[in-house]
């Protein structure tokens, strides 16, 4: 996708669609002069009963009046409600209108976001998710011509590079969602391996331990996940080299199972199949490379994707098995469906060997997630107040909401085991934290976040940057949680 500006008066612009920003309740006099065929517009106003509600659009044609072959009103809300995330809304709404269309090119007018420097940059960002479309398997779905948005205004002196961010940053995302959506006979823990190693440029370095390499590395939780399938699990570990190596990493480490059935502990068959994304932690995670690629911040960081098939093969884990950990800590498994703490307390253990500044992770981890927060937020908890205050700030730039959860000492007595040091399960109440406990206590003294995206990382209904299936989220808050850290 190419995006610019121009400033040629609106009714000059050659396109195929010009959108028009309008806030809600402005009498229909009030166009006239700033917008074209505002006598036109006004009519129709009227008759179609458009109030330029958040989101509300009306897409209309020209024939041949102006330059431009369509319009599309697009309702801004109230003018003081007007906010960041509207704006991003507003490009992603435009996007999806036109979605299933053959649209080349947009041109946006960009008065009504006087207040708002970075409007050119939130709409882009917007209109790329938006206009995601998964069509890998659907006939004759695939070529979908590029597409140019154009901004008609005044460009600020900076706002060329907040266009191309924007774009890097939407592409980022829609790389993720891409590999969540790709169904799991696909997307196989080597496949994913293989995608990490795409990433691989000047500063990206990319690693991958196979199964004897894990068994080298002493990671039995990771192992016995991975042993009821006949997969090679794969340990991806990704470098981004953007600093000193003096300079102490974060880590980021993405929940990568690319299949979920429960293993022994089964799931029911109903919404089984959901559980291709459970490797969107990891997908997550690769999308930030994929802008760290191309956009540099002077910092090191490092992804870590422990990628695995949880499965009932005849070698699967058995409730009441014990394993050992990377670090010696034995945990007895007492539901082979809690299998996601398994991976991620190796991979947390693991990564200590880098000393690293902080340790991020993120991770379809429960089911409690959308019990506690529905589809709004990611459940956030942490073992240390800066590293937790950061993540908010980043979420705020983003919309990509968090939501804290406390991690009470209290919660340490739910995972006592009999037999082992800890056990993978805390029981029925506080799911959603006793499996954030569980990690914490692999994490010990490190700085260390846990992102549960479980509730989010899915959409079963379209909403505006959203279309439905995977979301791609986590991608936008890890990089601007990296921004906030090392800008
Ligand atoms: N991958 C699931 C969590 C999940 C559920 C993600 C629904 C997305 C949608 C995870 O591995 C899991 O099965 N968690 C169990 C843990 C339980 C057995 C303690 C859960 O939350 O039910
Ligand atoms: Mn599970
Ligand atoms: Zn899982």
């Amino acid at each position: 996708m190419t995006t610019g500006f121009t400033n040629k008066p609106p009714e000059k612009v050659s396109t195929d669609i010009l959108v028009i920003p309008v806030f809600e309740d402005i009498p229909p006099e009030s166009l006239k002069k700033k917008v074209p065929l505002s006598d036109e517009i006004g009519r129709l106003i009227e008759r179609e009963d458009f109030k330029g509600r958040p989101l509300e659009t009306l897409l209309f044609p020209t024939l041949g009046k102006i330059r431009a072959a369509n319009i599309c009103l697009c309702g801004l809300g109230k003018r003081k409600e007007l906010n960041e995330e509207r704006i991003r809304k507003t490009g992603g709404k435009v996007s999806s209108v036109i979605r299933e269309r053959k649209i080349r090119k947009v041109a946006f007018m960009t008065d009504p976001f006087s207040g708002f420097p970075g409007a050119p940059g939130l709409i882009t960002e917007g209109f790329i998710l938006g206009k995601y479309n998964y069509t890998a398997f659907r006939k004759g779905r695939k070529k979908k011509p590029a597409t140019e948005l154009e901004f008609i205004g005044k460009r600020e002196r900076t706002e060329r590079d907040i266009l191309k961010e924007s774009t890097l940053i939407g592409e980022a995302v829609n790389f993720a969602r891409d590999l969540v959506n790709t169904p799991a006979n696909y997307l196989i823990p080597e496949v994913l391996a293989s995608e990490a190693r795409k990433l691989k440029s000047r500063r990206i370095s990319v690693q991958v331990l196979n199964r004897r390499g894990i068994e080298r590395a002493g990671m039995g939780a990771f192992l016995a996940v991975s042993s009821g399938s006949r997969k090679d699990p794969q340990f991806i570990i990704v470098k981004y080299n953007g600093a000193s190596s003096k300079v102490p990493p974060s880590l980021l480490i993405g929940k990568s199972v690319t299949f979920d059935s429960g293993g022994l502990s089964l799931k029911p068959s109903e919404g089984m199949e959901k559980m291709k994304y459970d490797m969107a932690g990891g997908a997550a995670v690769l999308g930030v490379f994929h802008y760290l690629r191309k956009s540099g911040i002077s910092a090191n960081i490092i992804g870590i994707l422990p990628a695995t098939e949880n499965l009932p093969g005849g070698s699967a884990a058995k409730p009441g098995d014990i394993v050992r950990t990377v670090s010696g800590k034995s945990i007895e498994i007492l539901n082979t469906d809690a299998e996601g703490r398994l991976t991620l307390a190796d991979a947390i253990d693991f990564s200590k060997r880098f000393r690293p500044r902080a340790i991020i992770d993120i991770a379809t981890l429960t089911g409690a997630c959308s019990v506690a927060l529905g589809n709004e937020a990611i459940a956030l908890m942490g073992n240390n107040a800066s590293l937790i205050s950061s993540i908010k700030k980043a979420s705020e730039l983003t919309g990509e909401r968090v939501w804290e959860m406390p991690l009470f000492e209290e919660y340490r007595e739910y995972l006592k085991s009999d037999f082992a040091d800890i056990k993978n399960i805390g029981g029925r109440s506080g799911s959603l934290v006793t499996a954030a406990y569980f990690l914490k206590e692999f994490a010990g003294n490190t700085p260390w976040a846990h992102l549960d995206i479980a509730s989010t990382a899915w959409t079963d209904k379209e909403k505006p940057c959203y279309p439905v299936g995977a979301t791609g989220v986590g991608v936008r808050l890890l990089i601007s949680l990296l921004k906030e850290l090392y800008q």
